[in-house]
């Protein structure tokens, strides 16, 4: 044989072993302990956990026996675990995909009486903080517990969250913790800086204000909650420090990059405190926030914009209205050119209930194609903030798009009408039964090298 053609064959077989590896080469005996354990502790305890998520856990072998069938048929569906963006378009950190190969040894696992394997080759279940996606907070600041009816729905809160620090204090990541789980919705929160000499008591006013009560306008409601400085005069704000949608886990860029300065006296300004259904029995929730220190200032702080709906600029609007009649189905974009070369660390796209797919590229002024994101199945529940493994770069002149289709037809288990009614959004109304359309880009200006910037470290 000559040279290429050895190369060639070595090629092909490799190519099959790991083809092998991947889809067939299960092992006779599927154990617990040796083979299922792994794939549930890396995958599946980070929200079946105490303090997770969902409501049972994956922790012991009987967590394990007890939803074996269940477990197999999601996980072969990919409902579980839950990771609605198309691994094959990009890759994005912390994300939970299982190989054909992990789904086909947990069938085989229920399918074979799950046997629970030798004791000694269990590996450790691994450890999570309590009441926190992350780790151990430095400091954590309780909401003020908010009561919620029974049986009532959607309540859009506007909610003041004082403190008070010993001195000016960096922080790398500040998470919303909801206290209720499965009825808080979402949070988009900034943070109030006070000068330190311009605000006696950062704990006047009120806490919460329900914002279908208060009709005197935004302004009013920032009275009441004092805000403002002692002169009357308003503090700097800085946007969307801290944001929470269903099933989010807090992200840490490495140090220097994003991260925030927390004067010693601020507030936390939680603008919409989004709760959707509630439960059969009033109950109060209790969410709180947990802020991590950071050694360095934000050399490089993070910026925001968005497209579709409210959209940063008004210049990147939902085309065209989002009007979805019922029984259609419509397709809509947005689309943004940016002015400079920028760097994107995160972005996140959302939708509502009769959302159906969902996808983000940008093309360069070449002509090339920037993938970003492709969410083939929209999943209302799991509106993660997905950050890119490497920065991606967008370069100058760039054009950002974003394309929704929405499913306003019976067919869509979702939908919250039956029969269909008209849905659309309503000047950024957050109602889940509303719909929005939004892109929601987070970036740094360019520098040269970000595309080799890793992000996955802590
Ligand atoms: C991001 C969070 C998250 C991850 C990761 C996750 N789950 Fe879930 N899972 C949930 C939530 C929330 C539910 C809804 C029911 C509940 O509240 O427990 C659920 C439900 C389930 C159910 C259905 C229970 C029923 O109602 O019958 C099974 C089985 C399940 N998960 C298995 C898994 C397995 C196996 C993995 C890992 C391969 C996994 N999950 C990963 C959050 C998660």
């Amino acid at each position: 044989m000559n040279k290429r053609l050895v190369l060639l064959t070595s090629i092909i077989i490799v190519l099959l072993l790991s083809a092998c590896e991947d889809e067939d080469n299960i092992p006779e005996n599927v154990t617990y302990t040796e083979h299922v354990a792994p794939i549930l502790f890396k995958n599946c305890t980070i929200c079946h956990r105490p303090g997770g998520n969902a409501h049972f856990f994956f922790l012991t072998y009987e967590d394990a026996r007890k939803n074996a069938g269940a477990t197999a048929f999601l996980v072969k569906e990919r409902i579980m675990p839950p990771w609605p963006a198309d691994p094959h378009y990009m890759e994005f950190v912390g994300q939970r995909v299982l190989t054909g190969r992990e789904i086909k040894m947990l069938d085989k696992w229920a399918n074979t009486g799950t046997p629970k394997g030798a004791d000694y080759k269990l590996p450790p279940a691994p450890k999570f903080p309590y009441g926190s996606t992350v780790g151990i907070p430095d400091l954590r600041i309780p909401v003020q517990p908010v009561f919620l009816k029974r049986n009532s729905y959607d309540k859009f809160l506007l909610v003041k969250v004082p403190y008070e620090l010993p001195s000016d204090t960096f922080a790398g990541l500040i998470e919303f913790v909801p206290g209720k789980k499965n009825m808080v919705h979402h949070v988009n929160g900034d943070l109030v800086k006070y000068q330190f000499e311009k605000k006696k008591d950062v704990f006047a006013g009120e806490r919460v204000v329900d914002m279908a009560e208060d009709t005197a306008g935004l302004l009013h409601a920032y009275e009441r909650l004092g805000l403002p400085n002692d002169d009357g005069t308003y503090p700097l704000l800085q946007k969307s420090v801290v944001n929470y949608l269903l099933g989010v886990v807090g992200q840490r860029y490495p140090e220097g990059i994003g991260g925030y300065l927390l004067p010693r006296k601020g507030a936390f300004l939680l603008n919409d405190l989004h709760y959707g259904f509630t439960a059969k029995d009033d109950v109060w929730d209790s969410s709180y926030i947990n802020i991590f220190f950071s050694k360095s200032p934000p050399i490089r702080p993070t910026q925001e914009f968005q497209l579709g709906t409210l959209s940063s600029f008004g210049t990147a609007p939902v085309i065209p209205d989002l009007i979805i009649q019922p029984n259609t189905i419509k397709q809509v974009y947005s689309k943004y050119t940016v002015p400079d070369d920028i760097s994107i660390v995160t972005i996140n796209p959302h939708m509502h209930l009769i959302g159906k797919s969902f996808k983000a590229y940008a093309i360069k002024p070449d002509g090339d194609t920037i993938r970003l994101i492709s969410i083939p199945k929209w999943d209302f529940n799991w509106q993660y903030f997905y950050t890119f493994k490497k920065m991606v770069k967008v370069p100058k002149g760039s054009t950002i798009y974003a394309e929704g289709v929405y499913d306003n037809t019976k067919h869509n288990m979702n939908n919250p009408f039956s029969p269909p009614r008209l849905v659309r959004d309503q000047n950024g109304s957050m109602k889940a039964t509303d719909e929005m359309f939004q892109f929601i880009v987070t970036y740094l200006p360019y520098q040269p090298g970000d595309e080799n910037i890793s992000l996955e470290s802590k």
